[in-house]
C-alpha cells in the first residue's frame, strides 16, 4: 500500500486548477514537504507525446474510444514512472487530472458512460485511487465562459494548438460538467466539491483546509 498521500484536481478547462496547484505546491512547500506535481495527459517523456496527440488541434478524426484509450494508456506511464514510486517513498503527490477526468469528458462528455471507464480504470491503474480530489465546479454558464475565455487568450498569446477540447460545442461541455456532479454526488469520502463563484483566494483557502484535514489523517502533520 503507497505511504504517501495522493491528491488530484479536477475541473472544466479553465476552471483555474493551474494557479490552485501552483498555490497549493507553495502551501505545502512552506510546511516542509515537498510534492512530487504532474499533470494529465503528460507529466512523462512519454506522455507528453501522446498529450501532443491528444489535444493537437490538427489530431482530427480521433474516435472517443482511441481518445479513451490514449488517456489510459498515458495515465499507466504516469503511474509507473512518476506516482507509485513517489507515493511509496511516502511523498505528496498533486496530479492536475486522473481518471474523473476520463469518465467526466469520455464517460460523460462522449458519452462512453461511466462503467467502460471505471472498468478500464480497475484494469489499467490497478484502481488506484486518489485520497483526495479538489473539484473546481463554478455554475455551467461561469464555467463555459471561462473555457473560452482561455481559449482565445492562449491562442493569442502563444499560438498553442492545444485547443482540440475547448472548440468543442457547449452539449459537450454541459455533459462534461453534469458527469463531475455526478461523481461528486458518488464519491462522497474522496471528493471535496469546491463550487460557486468564488476569488482565486477563497478557493485556495478552501483547498488548503481539505488538504490539512487529509495531510492530518495520514498523520502528515508538521
Ligand atoms: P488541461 O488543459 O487541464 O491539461 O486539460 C487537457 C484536456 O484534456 C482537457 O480539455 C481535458 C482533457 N482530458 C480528457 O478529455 N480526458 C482525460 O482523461 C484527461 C486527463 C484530460
Amino acid at each position: 500500500m503507497p505511504r504517501g498521500v495522493f491528491i488530484t484536481l479536477e475541473g472544466l478547462d479553465g476552471a483555474g486548477k493551474t494557479t490552485q496547484i501552483k498555490r497549493l505546491a507553495a502551501w505545502l512547500r512552506r510546511r516542509g514537504h515537498e510534492p512530487v506535481v504532474l499533470r494529465q495527459p503528460g507529466g512523462t517523456a512519454t506522455g507528453d507525446r501522446i498529450r501532443e496527440i491528444l489535444l493537437h488541434s490538427g489530431s482530427k478524426g480521433v474516435a472517443a474510444m482511441t481518445e479513451m484509450a490514449l488517456m489510459f494508456a498515458d495515465r499507466a506511464q504516469a503511474i509507473a514512472e512518476v506516482i507509485r514510486p513517489a507515493l511509496e517513498a511516502g511523498r505528496i503527490v498533486v496530479c492536475d487530472r486522473f481518471t474523473d477526468s476520463t469518465e467526466a469528458y469520455q464517460g460523460g462528455g462522449r458519452a462512453l458512460g461511466s462503467q467502460l471507464v471505471l472498468e478500464l480504470h480497475r484494469l489499467v491503474c490497478d484502481g488506484l485511487q486518489p485520497d483526495l480530489t479538489l473539484l473546481l465546479l463554478p455554475g455551467f454558464e461561469a464555467s463555459l465562459a471561462r473555457a473560452r475565455r482561455r481559449n482565445d487568450r492562449v491562442e493569442a498569446e502563444t499560438g498553442s494548438s492545444e485547443g482540440r477540447f475547448e472548440a468543442e460545442q457547449d452539449g459537450f461541455f454541459r455533459r462534461v460538467w453534469e458527469k463531475y456532479r455526478e461523481i461528486a454526488a458518488r464519491e462522497t469520502e474522496r471528493v471535496v466539491l469546491i463550487e460557486g463563484d468564488l476569488s482565486i483566494d477563497e478557493v485556495h483557502e478552501q483547498i488548503a483546509e481539505a488538504v490539512a484535514e487529509r495531510l492530518m489523517l495520514a498523520g502528515k502533520t508538521d
